[in-house]
């Protein structure tokens, strides 16, 4: 029974324990979404997550390792262990809450659109998207892709590997929306659209953003939503979030 017992304990050892034991906090993500991750000039990936996960590691008195992924892999290789965590702006949906826990949300976004400049005027909200003449782009796995389905299914539909193919595709004239997160649309706009597109910037989606860990343990859960409770009020969230989203 003694030994039962003891293998049950190694057994659900949580991350935590398995952290300190190596002495680094390995945390999974995919750059490439503006302003939580990116790659900078120098192929260094920065961001709101980075720098959470910077305070995140300290607090933890560890090493920080990023592992970048694919995004459509990325549930499967936290569920493999390749990291033990998920800081990627991934939206705390019901079906992936099926097969990982999140802590308690950090951010709330929700998906815009970004429409082609010829349609101005025509295409003066969401809704008006949901029309087999129009074809709307978003990324592969996403919950922009979905709230595409779901919400415009009507219109056409084309997944991009990566938000920045389709906002170029966009730019080319190759689609006539791209429905993604409010903050990625934003500066998306903001560095290209000036007589290239518009912002219909009234989020039609309510998405909380959330960290994700493997199922069941408590133990790193516990310790996540009471860092996030210490940051979130003692200005760390604030000088972090000030630092990537401007005005
Ligand atoms: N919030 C969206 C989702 O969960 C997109 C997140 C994409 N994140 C990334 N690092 N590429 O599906």
């Amino acid at each position: 029974v003694l030994a039962m017992t003891l293998c049950a304990a190694t057994a659900f050892a949580g991350a935590l324990e398995e952290i300190q034991k190596r002495g680094t906090l390995r945390v999974g993500m995919e750059p490439g979404y503006m302003p939580f991750e990116l790659t900078n000039q120098k192929g260094e990936i920065i961001g709101f997550d980075v720098d959470m996960a910077k305070r995140m590691a300290k607090a933890m008195d560890v090493e920080l390792e990023l592992v970048s992924t694919a995004w459509d892999g990325i549930i499967p290789a936290l569920l493999t262990d390749k990291f033990d965590i998920i800081m990627s702006g991934m939206t705390l949906t019901q079906q992936r809450n099926m097969s990982i826990n999140f802590a308690e949300p950090y951010i709330i976004i929700g998906q815009t659109a970004l429409v082609a400049k010829k349609h101005e005027g025509t295409i003066t909200s969401y809704a008006d998207l949901n029309d087999p003449k129009y074809t709307i782009g978003s990324k592969l796995g996403t919950t922009g892709e979905q709230a595409a389905k779901r919400v415009l299914g009507n219109a056409n539909y084309i997944s991009y590997e990566t938000e920045q193919e389709g906002v170029l595709e966009l730019m080319n004239g190759k689609i006539d929306a791209f429905v993604y997160d409010l903050p990625y649309n934003a500066i998306a706009y903001g560095q290209r659209g000036e007589g290239n597109m518009i912002h219909l910037d009234t989020p039609f989606t309510y998405e909380p953003l959330a960290w994700a860990v493997r199922k069941g343990d408590h133990d790193f859960l516990n310790w996540l939503n009471n860092f996030l409770f210490q940051v979130k009020n003692d200005g760390t969230y604030e000088k972090i979030y000030d630092k990537w989203f401007v005005d």
